[in-house]
C-alpha cells in the first residue's frame, strides 16, 4: 500500500546524508530515504499552492493532534498549556542548560549515547559526566548503584535520558524509568527524557514516557521529525507539567529565539499526527523486515548485532573485526563505499561499535550489505 522499495535520488536535494562521494551508500545521519506519508505532502502542497509563507501562529488543530496521538498510543494525557513549541530538539536542549543550570555544572549521559547531547553541554560551558550503561553479552543494562553514585556529585544538576535510547535501540522499561526518575528526585537533579524515537518501535514494544511514571516536575522532549521524516522542517516540542519550570524553559526559547514555528513543519505534524498512523505502521514493519535482513546476513560474520527494539539504527559489535571503530568506518567509507556512524561518536564502549541507519529501500540495503560483507571477508 505504501511503496518505502524504490530508492529515491537524493542527490543535488541539499541533503546531508547525500552529500558525500558519489556511488557512496550512506547509512549515517539519521533521516530516512522514503518519501513522507501522503497526507502530510497533500498538507504540504496545499501550503504551497497557497503560496503565501508569512510569520505564523499554532493553531488549535496542532495541539489537539499531539494530544491525540499521545493519549491514544502512548496512553499519555497531555495538556495543551503543557506543549511548548520549539525550532527542534537540540537547539531547545542547548538552550535549557544555558538557562536552567549554571556554567561548569555537571550533565549526566548514560553512554553510548546521541553525540549531540555532548556538543550541547560543551559548547555551552558546562561539564559532560559519562555514566556508562553497562554492556555484557550483546545487551546493555543499567547499573542503578553506579548512577546513583554519579548523581551524587558535586555539581550534577542535569541528566539527558534518552527514551527509548539511540545507538543503542534500547526501549526503557517502567521499572527502570521509575527508578532513574526516583533517584533523580532524591539527588535533586533536573530530569529531560529526550523522547523522539519513541513512535519507531519493532511490533510487541511499548514505550513507556517518563512522564507517566514521574511526580518530580522533567521535560521531555518530542517531534514529529524523526518517525515522519521531517528533520528538515524544523519543528519540535516539549511537554512540561510543572508550570514554574515551564515558563522557565518558555522564557529560555523566547530569549534563544527558537520558538518561532515554520508553516510547513505545523502542517506537516498535524498531517502526521492525525492522519498518518497506517503510514507508520508499515514503516515500522519495513525497518523491522530491513533489520531482519541484517541479522540474517550478518549471523555467520564475527559481528554481532544488538537490540533493535526501536529507532532505525542498528548497533553493530565489531571488536572482533577491529579495536577501534572510528579507523573501521574510516576504511569502510574509502575502501567499500559505506558510510557508517562510527560508535566512538557516542562515546562509552562505542569503539567497539558502529551504527547503521536502515531507513533505506531494501534493494538499496542488500547493495550495502554485499559491500559489507565482501569487506569484512576479504
Ligand atoms: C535522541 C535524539 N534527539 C534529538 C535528535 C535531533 O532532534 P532535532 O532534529 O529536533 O534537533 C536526534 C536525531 O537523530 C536524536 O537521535
Amino acid at each position: 500500500m505504501f511503496d518505502f522499495d524504490t530508492i529515491h535520488n537524493r542527490r543535488g536535494t541539499c541533503s546531508l546524508k547525500w552529500n558525500g562521494r558519489e556511488g557512496e551508500i550512506p547509512l549515517w545521519v539519521a533521516d530516512m530515504d522514503f518519501v513522507a506519508a501522503p497526507a502530510i505532502l497533500q498538507a504540504l502542497q496545499r501550503r504551497v499552492q497557497h503560496g503565501i509563507f508569512g510569520y505564523n501562529v499554532l493553531p488549535e488543530a496542532y495541539y489537539e493532534s499531539i494530544i491525540a496521538w499521545w493519549a491514544q498510543y502512548h496512553q499519555y494525557p497531555i495538556k495543551k498549556e503543557w506543549i511548548v513549541f520549539c525550532n527542534g530538539i537540540v537547539p531547545a536542549i542547548a538552550s535549557i542548560i544555558r538557562h536552567c543550570t549554571s556554567a561548569g555544572a555537571k550533565i549526566l549521559l548514560q553512554t553510548p549515547v546521541y553525540h549531540a547531547f555532548f556538543r550541547c553541554v560543551e559548547a555551552n560551558g558546562r561539564e559532560v559526566l559519562e555514566s556508562p550503561l553497562c554492556y555484557e553479552n550483546g545487551s546493555y543494562a543499567i547499573d542503578f548503584m553506579a548512577l546513583e553514585r554519579d548523581l551524587q556529585q558535586p555539581d550534577v544538576q542535569m541528566m539527558i535520558l534518552c527514551n527509548p535510547h539511540n545507538p543503542i535501540g534500547k526501549v526503557w522499561n517502567r521499572d527502570e524509568l521509575a527508578t532513574i526518575g526516583r533517584l533523580c528526585a532524591k539527588h535533586n537533579v533536573l530530569l529531560l527524557s529526550d523522547e523522539i524515537h519513541c513512535d519507531l518501535l519493532e511490533s510487541g514494544q511499548t514505550h513507556t514516557p517518563m512522564a507517566l511514571v514521574q511526580s518530580a516536575p522533567i521535560i521531555t522532549t518530542l517531534s514529529a521529525s524523526k518517525a515522519f521524516n521531517l528533520a528538515g522542517l524544523q519543528g519540535a516540542f516539549c511537554v512540561l507539567e510543572d508550570s514554574p519550570l515551564r515558563e522557565r524553559v518558555s522564557a529560555a526559547f523566547a530569549i534563544d529565539e527558537i520558538n518561532a514555528p515554520c508553516a510547513f513543519s505545523i502542517d506537516a505534524t498535524i498531517a502526521a499526527f492525525s492522519q498518518s498512523r497506517e503510514w507508520l505502521v508499515a514503516l515500522n514493519a519495513y525497518i523491522a523486515a530491513n533489520k531482519n535482513l541484517v541479522r540474517q546476513t550478518l549471523e555467520p560474520l564475527p559481528v554481532r548485532v544488538v537490540g533493535g527494539e526501536a529507532t532505525y539504527m542498528l548497533w553493530i559489535e565489531t571488536a572482533k573485526i577491529a579495536s577501534d571503530s572510528g579507523k573501521l568506518c574510516a576504511d569502510l567509507r574509502e575502501h567499500a563505499g559505506l558510510y557508517f556512524s562510527p560508535g566512538t561518536q557516542f562515546r562509552g564502549n562505542g569503539r567497539d561499535f558502529l551504527r547503521a541507519n536502515l531507513a533505506l529501500p531494501q534493494p538499496l540495503l542488500r547493495k550495502a550489505l554485499e559491500r559489507f560483507v565482501s569487506a569484512i571477508l576479504k
